[in-house]
């Protein structure tokens, strides 16, 4: 099975790819988490692509190309794939046909989370994610707070608030989303496999996505 989840930032993307990981055995590709992992090892793509992150600009599509053409040939995605946070730009949605094409692999949904704008800056300031890249669970002080605080219920790191966690990255964030990724909404929309859900209730919205998948 493979998805794509669009949605602006906050929209519960990673969190419900996280809960679909579980129910359907399929990996998760976050471009943000693997742009995230470059930083912390201080590579060369993240040592150039923490400026665009921190600005809350968009990485450079041909990054982001490299980044998910090695994701996807990779063993542990033989059984699907749930894309969050790509494609971002039409582009990288044309890009992502050819390689779906040159792969010989198969879209089953396009799911586009819908969130108002008031609830994603609320979820946005109050999210902290767990810090150990293998793990990267996901919390929010208000509605899902870890049991021990500053500590993540699944592996024991510690959690954080993200360097693009702040209320002017997040406007900024919220800025690019309806600049360069709301337009693949448009792109994908008379696709049968496109579904606009509102991701105001992570239940609801597995509910959902039982019927669609
Ligand atoms: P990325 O990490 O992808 O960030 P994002 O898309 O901005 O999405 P978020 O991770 O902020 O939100 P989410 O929708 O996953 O929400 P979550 O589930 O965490 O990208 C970061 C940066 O990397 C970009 O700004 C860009 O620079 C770069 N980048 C990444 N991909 C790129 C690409 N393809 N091209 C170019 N650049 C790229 O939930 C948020 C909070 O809400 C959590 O606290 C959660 O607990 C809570 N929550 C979620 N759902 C619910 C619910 N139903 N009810 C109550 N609370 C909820």
């Amino acid at each position: 099975m493979i998805l794509i989840l669009l949605g602006p930032p906050g929209a519960g993307k990673g969190t419900i790819a996280q809960a679909l990981v579980k129910t359907y055995s399929i990996v998760q590709i976050s471009t943000g988490d693997i742009l995230r992992g470059e930083v912390k090892k201080g590579s060369p793509v993240g040592k150039e692509a923490a400026g665009y992150m921190n600005a809350g600009k968009l990485v450079p599509d041909s990054i982001i190309m490299d980044c998910i053409g090695i994701a996807v040939q990779s063993k542990e995605c033989a059984n699907g794939f749930i894309l969050d946070g790509f494609p971002r730009t039409i582009p990288q949605a044309d890009a992502l046909k050819d390689l779906m094409r040159n792969f010989n692999l198969k879209l089953n949904a396009v799911i586009n989370l819908e969130v108002p704008e008031d609830v994603l800056l609320r979820r946005l300031t109050s999210r902290r994610t767990c810090s150990n890249t293998a793990c990267q669970a996901i919390y929010n002080v208000h509605t899902k707070p870890t049991k021990k605080e500053g500590v993540c219920d699944a592996c024991g790191s510690p959690v954080i608030q993200r360097d693009d966690e702040t209320v002017d990255v997040i406007k900024q964030r919220l800025v690019t989303y309806k600049d360069k990724t709301e337009p693949l909404i448009k792109y994908y929309e008379k696709d049968p496999l496109f579904h606009t859900i509102s991701g105001l209730d992570a239940a609801e919205v597995m509910k959902e996505l039982g019927k669609i998948l």
